[in-house]
């Protein structure tokens, strides 16, 4: 099997959904903007050799719906050759996006591809806008379509994470933050148009244009206290709040993935290349333990153990199941601590769904490069009861 290399991973600010900066943006706007800036910002690639776009979106309706993968290729001004596809595997959508247009690069079907992700959960709310769970299936199985809140509400009794652990887990997810916006650590983020609304004089509203380059969701000002003062939004009786959940959040990204031949043909630099990547699956009612199962599949594929790994980004979807999943591989010991999302992760960032496996895979593998660290490892958990995890490997 060939090499899938990415050669370059980008992505858009994460912006709060409804309150923040890219509310009135619309998705199709988000993501055409990001692959064209993928393809522009690698040197010598044009349009023309993008043979596929694979797109992950969990919610793939409305604004971002029909197929948006090959709608925003053509928005994007690719050539009508050039495919696009949609993938929804919930919040791995992004990553699973960058795996199977890596794949068709492996198995010799394509020579460049895009892995790709969105999800505005503005225009389009989690959960849909016509939610229709079959109803012989949920006399029994009422759990598949259960809130995520109680998952992670499930994930903090059942495993004894306190309330006081999520919420020192966010708040230091917020301080990360800040300190990498504050110190321009988030290199993959593209300063990205932005549509605003603005009133006139005469009462009527002028569209404008205006640019936003950092995520909106970052709060300086958390403290532990505050956050110990939110009320739990899913169960009365429960620890998980507005704090230390993840946000909901608007956003795109893209990876440009290449066989060898092409990256020598252009003389490009790959960041990385994929190594492994796993799914497994769990209760539905406790989703969030997904990482605890993927990552220890997808290192025994790499042939790598959790020491080996010098960064790892897992989706920060409740402080409860990330909390969780670092106690159960040891990575909650100093020495390995220091290693999950560095720059922060969704608590603060934000978690815009099907777009977030490729924001993390930007997020990851400029880190990597950044900090000359051979072997990463993206993981997250996924509504319906699933875990994902891919291995990265960088190119020196
Ligand atoms: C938990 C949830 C319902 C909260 O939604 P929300 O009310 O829109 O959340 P917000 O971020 O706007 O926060 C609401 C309020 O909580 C408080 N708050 C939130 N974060 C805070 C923090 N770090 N410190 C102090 N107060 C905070 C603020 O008062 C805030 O209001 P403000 O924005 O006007 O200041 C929503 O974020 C959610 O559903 N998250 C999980 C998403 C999910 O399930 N994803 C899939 C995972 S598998």
């Amino acid at each position: 099997m060939r090499d899938a290399y990415i050669v370059t991973a980008i992505r858009t600010p994460g912006c709060r959904r409804n309150k923040g900066a890219l509310a009135d943006t619309r998705p199709e706007a988000l993501l055409s903007f990001i692959l064209d800036k993928a393809v522009s910002m690698t040197n010598g690639l044009a349009k023309k050799d993008v043979e596929d776009i694979m797109v992950g979106c969990s919610f793939p309706e409305a604004e971002q719906g029909l197929n948006v993968g090959r709608i925003c290729s053509q928005i994007a001004g690719f050539p009508k050759e050039t495919t696009g596809a949609t993938v929804n595997r919930f919040c791995a959508s992004g990553l699973e996006a960058i795996v199977e247009a890596s794949m068709r690069v492996m198995v010799g079907f394509s020579e460049c591809t895009i892995g790709a992700g969105l999800e505005s959960m503005t225009f389009v709310p989690m959960g849909g806008n016509l939610p229709r769970p079959y109803p012989d299936w949920t006399k029994n199985h009422p759990d598949m379509y259960v809130s995520m809140g109680i998952t992670a509400e499930n994930v903090a009794t059942r495993y004894n994470v306190s309330r006081q652990d999520q919420d020192e887990f966010a708040y230091q997810s917020h301080m990360k933050a800040a300190v990498a916006r504050d110190n321009g650590k988030f290199i993959e983020v593209i300063p990205t148009p932005a549509t605003k609304f603005v009133e006139q004089a005469d009462g009527t509203f002028k569209k404008e244009t205006f640019i936003q380059s950092v995520d909106d969701g970052i709060r300086d000002t958390t403290t532990i206290e505050g956050l110990a003062s939110l009320r739990p939004v899913f169960s009365a009786t429960g620890s998980v709040t507005a704090g230390n959940s993840s946000q909901t959040t608007d956003g795109a990204a893209a990876s440009i993935i290449m066989s060898g031949d092409m990256v020598k043909k252009l003389g490009v630099k790959p960041l990385a290349r994929l190594v492994s990547y796993a799914t497994v699956g769990c209760e539905p009612d406790e989703m969030g333990i997904g990482p605890a199962l993927a990552i220890p599949k997808a290192l025994a594929k790499a042939g790598l153990k959790v020491e080996d790994i010098g960064l790892y980004e897992i989706n920060e979807a409740f402080a409860s199941q990330a909390l969780y999943c670092m106690r159960e591989l040891g990575l909650d010991k100093p020495g390995q601590v220091e290693k999950i999302n560095i720059h922060g992760g969704a608590i603060a960032l934000g978690h815009p769904l099907g777009c977030t496996g490729a924001k993390l895979a930007a997020t990851l593998l400029n880190n990597m490069r950044t900090k000359g660290v051979k072997y990463g490892v993206e993981s997250m958990c996924i509504g319906g009861g699933m875990g994902a995890a891919a291995v990265f490997e960088l190119v020196e």
